[in-house]
């Protein structure tokens, strides 16, 4: 834990030198785990007497930066450029740069040497340990030392964020971390790396923490890992992730349970009939396949084929006949040829996804796929890439129609911000829908008739 007073007497004082509450603005760039460890951050500063702000012309600014493409980094440096000329004019303000990009050793060096107006710097293995950075960066600021200090721990270790307070970003649904880490190393990912090897929390520890938000006013959660599928397997007392969610669902008190991500290498039939027999449990699985190719799989290093992968669907779907199914999708690996990529439409048709998000390769440095031979140009990925997104368009399409007249329990979000007097929530499919309301309260829950399909969203009416 940290000490807040101590905390709260140098903000202060760096108020009284600002003129004001300082201001504060926490940028996610990552992942669900990037924004859950944002959540954090704010937890930190809120309770540190800052003032939470979506304005980057804050008086303290964070990036919580995210490597798993190149335009990730790319990103971070135009942002950071642009930061730079707002910092001129306004010498007292603070820029710290955290998350997996910094875990790159590479990126944490280049970043001291290239950007030497950045006043912080650290990465995903100690950001338990930011209430004390802030503190140093406070000091420093004080008494005018403007020296980037940079703390990036080599080795990731049991104590995690966990204990930190949190602002969540919605006072109805927050995500709970299960496990941290991979140890899957697919051989184009760069995410066991910058996250470290898995460990998972303690099921006690978990329920602990869901229970709390439960007795918050949370009514929804999503329990989150790079591979849940893995969780328990290192605990002192082994627990499958199928008995933690059976657990969850029975002990909760939540209305919905979600999980990501799924590795389809070791979802268990156990998982699958949690999933069918329990209400809670959202029927929505994000089970990515990256390629339709069993070449490609192989040199992915997904451990699985796409026989396997249309076994489970159809598995799935026979389990449970309402699934939504969504997935990730890879184009352009190195030594893909179109023969891969219409193996991989065809999957796509066949699994019927109800959405997927398509991505690029890029090449991450360290990872084996970076030096493997076949490296596919841009031009041609990009061809490709928009082959593949059509194949997901219209199979989207397809599924999202199968609401339309359909009745659904909704659980409201939002305000509509581009139709006065309507909302927007979200079915336990994930899929969003609009509808015209005068009364409705944000997380409350309300049977919607879906009349109209947009192919990735839906329009209801009131019942
Ligand atoms: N743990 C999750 C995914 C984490 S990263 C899983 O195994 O599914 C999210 C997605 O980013 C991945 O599913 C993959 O499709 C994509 N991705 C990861 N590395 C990438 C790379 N080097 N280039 C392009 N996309 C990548
Ligand atoms: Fe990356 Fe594979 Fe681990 Fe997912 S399972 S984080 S894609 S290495
Ligand atoms: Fe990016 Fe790190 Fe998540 S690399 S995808 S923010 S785990």
């Amino acid at each position: 834990m940290f000490d807040q007073h101590r905390l709260s007497v140098l903000t202060d004082r760096y108020a009284g030198v600002i003129g004001h509450r300082p201001t504060a603005c926490v940028v996610t760039f990552g992942c669900q785990m990037n924004a859950h460890d944002s959540e954090k951050i704010k937890g930190v500063l809120a309770e540190a007497g800052f003032r939470l702000s979506d304005q980057e012309e804050s008086d303290f600014v964070i990036y919580n930066t995210c490597t798993v493409r190149e335009n990730a980094n790319t990103r971070v440096y135009g942002r950071l450029g642009q930061l730079k000329n707002y910092k001129k004019d306004h010498p007292h303000m603070i820029i710290a740069v955290c998350g997996c990009m910094m875990q790159e050793q590479r990126a944490a060096a280049e970043l001291k040497n290239r950007l030497p107006f950045v006043d912080l710097v650290f990465g995903t293995f100690n950001l338990d340990r930011f209430p004390v950075l802030l503190e140093q960066t406070l000091i420093n600021r004080l008494g005018n030392i403007h020296e980037t200090l940079v703390e990036i721990y080599e080795k990731e270790y049991a104590g995690e964020a966990d204990r930190l307070p949190s602002k969540r970003s919605f006072t109805f649904k927050a995500g709970v971390n299960i496990m941290y880490g991979c140890n899957n190393f697919c051989s184009y990912c760069i995410v066991p790396y910058v996250r470290g090897r898995e460990r998972s929390r303690t099921k006690e520890e978990i329920m602990q923490e869901i229970k709390m938000l439960h007795q918050d006013g949370v009514k929804e959660i999503m329990l989150l890992g790079q591979n849940v599928n893995s969780y328990g397997k290192t605990l002192e007392n082994p627990v499958s992730f199928a008995q933690l969610l059976e657990c969850v669902a029975a002990e909760s008190g939540m209305e919905r349970i979600r999980f990501m991500t799924s590795h389809p290498k070791d979802l268990s039939d156990d998982l699958i009939r949690v999933m069918a027999e329990n209400q809670t449990v959202c029927k929505h699985l994000h089970l990515p396949v990256q390629s339709g190719s069993n070449r490609i799989l192989k040199a992915m290093n997904r451990r699985y084929t796409r026989e396997n992968y249309l076994a489970l669907v159809d598995k799935l779907r026979k389990a449970i006949p309402d699934l939504s199914l969504t997935t990730d999708i890879m184009i352009g690996f190195p030594g893909e040829e179109e023969r891969d990529v219409a193996d991989t439409i065809d999957l796509v048709k066949q699994a019927g996804f109800d959405n997927a998000f398509t991505f690029i390769y890029s090449k991450r440095q360290g990872t084996p796929a970076a030096t493997m031979p076949g490296q596919i140009d841009g031009e041609t990925a990009a061809a490709r890439f928009n082959q593949l997104l059509e194949a997901v368009h219209e199979t989207a399409y397809k599924r999202c129609e199968r609401f339309v007249g359909m009745t659904l329990p909704v659980m409201i979000e939002d305000q509509n911000r581009h139709q006065e007097g309507w909302m927007t929530g979200r079915t336990e499919h994930n899929l969003l829908v609009h509808f015209p309301t005068d009364s409705c309260r944000i997380g409350s829950t309300v049977p919607v008739k879906i009349v109209e399909s947009k192919g990735f969203y839906l329009i209801g009416r009131r019942v």
